[in-house]
């Protein structure tokens, strides 16, 4: 495993962090509570050292099982989670309203100074921890100015609860008015083979600036690892059944695409999705690719994708190959 700085902070992270949103069970039909915990154990063994959660996540209970599966493991791991979702009031910014299991929740995007402070408490509790090793913004909140946000997460590194300042889901403007307020140490951007929209400003910009960028969703949702046939059927409650990279003809293509992986995935005795995930390390300015994963073997074969390196005429061969997808009119924006 190879870790790496976020930025100018104190903060390392494994290049293939854990994503904790799967096992918190919303918007992915549920979760199973042992095999998440499994999942993360397996990760840590694996030489994943840090794990990214939200609130948001199963509202608490993602944290909730990072807080279990670290118990006894808390100086080895870095804990990153997220602020400003907020599901138990209507102060800040209307996002979206979700109806699972018969209940409708409506979603906030909230990042007044107050309401920061006071969810951090919330996720230091949740996480049964003191610190946390990176709290970002989860989305902007346009009712708070990123003064008075950022006032919040630099009162909390003054206090000690975090150790640095992250972002997510951030333009490049709002990244750089943030970092004259705070420190920022890294961005938070969905970004996969198929999902590249960040490679026009944001990403140059956050490497041009000593910002790290924690790229989510690089498998595109488990698309990316060519399991799913075109007519899958998900299970009720997965967020995945309505999204554009999901629809056949998105799936068809983007398999057409990975089978000319194939041969690289035997080169270097691997799987597609890690010849997927090496891809995505190796891009310029890419720090770390937050990885899913649902059970203990997902996450091992995960953590493998740091353990080689694909060599530059493979990368260009893939690049040509994405070019072409590309052409297809496949590629998805976000
Ligand atoms: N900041 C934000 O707004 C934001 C948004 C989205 C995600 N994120 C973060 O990024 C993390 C990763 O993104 P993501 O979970 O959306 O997408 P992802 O990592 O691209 O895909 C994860 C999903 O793919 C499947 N999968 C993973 N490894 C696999 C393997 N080896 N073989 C087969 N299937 C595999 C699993 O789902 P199934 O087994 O059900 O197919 C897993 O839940 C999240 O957990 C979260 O921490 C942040």
């Amino acid at each position: 495993m190879e870790y790496r700085q976020l930025g100018a902070s104190s903060v390392k992270a494994s290049v293939i962090t854990y994503g904790a949103w799967a096992i918190g069970g919303t918007m992915w039909g549920g979760s199973d509570e042992k095999e998440a915990i499994e999942a993360i154990h397996a990760s840590i063994d694996a030489g994943v050292t840090s794990i990214d959660t939200a609130p948001i996540y199963g509202y608490g209970k993602s944290e909730e099982l990072v807080a279990k599966a670290t118990a006894g493991k808390r100086d080895k791991v870095q804990i990153f989670t997220k602020f400003g979702l907020v599901w138990d009031s209507t102060e800040g910014e209307h996002f979206f309203d979700l109806t699972e299991n018969g209940k409708t929740e409506n979603i906030y995007r909230n990042a007044h100074k107050k309401s920061v402070i006071a969810e951090c408490e919330r996720s230091l509790k949740r996480l049964n921890t003191d610190h946390i090793d990176l709290y970002q913004c989860h989305w902007r909140d346009h009712t708070a100015s990123l003064e008075e946000t950022m006032e919040a997460l630099q009162q909390l590194l003054k206090e000690g609860k975090i150790l640095a300042a992250g972002v997510s889901n951030f333009t490049a403007d709002e990244i750089k008015e943030a970092n004259t307020f705070v420190p920022i140490a890294s961005n938070q951007p969905p970004y996969s083979m198929v999902l590249r929209d960040i490679e026009k400003d944001v990403l140059p910009f956050c490497r041009d600036n000593n910002i790290g960028t924690i790229v989510y969703s690089p498998l595109q949702r488990g698309l990316l690892t060519g399991k799913f046939k075109p007519d899958h059927k998900f299970a009720p409650g997965d967020h995945r059944a309505s999204q554009p990279q999901f629809q056949p003809e998105f799936i068809k293509k983007t398999n057409a695409f990975l089978e000319e992986l194939k041969p690289l995935a035997a080169k270097y005795h691997t799987t597609v999705g890690n010849v997927v995930l090496n891809w995505t390390i190796h891009q310029p300015g890419v720090t770390v690719a937050l990885v899913g994963a649902r059970d203990a073997a997902q996450a091992v074969e995960n953590a493998k994708a740091a353990s080689f390196k694909l060599d530059a005429a493979d990368l260009e061969a893939i690049n040509n190959s994405l070019k072409k997808l590309n052409e297809s009119g496949v590629l998805a924006h976000s």
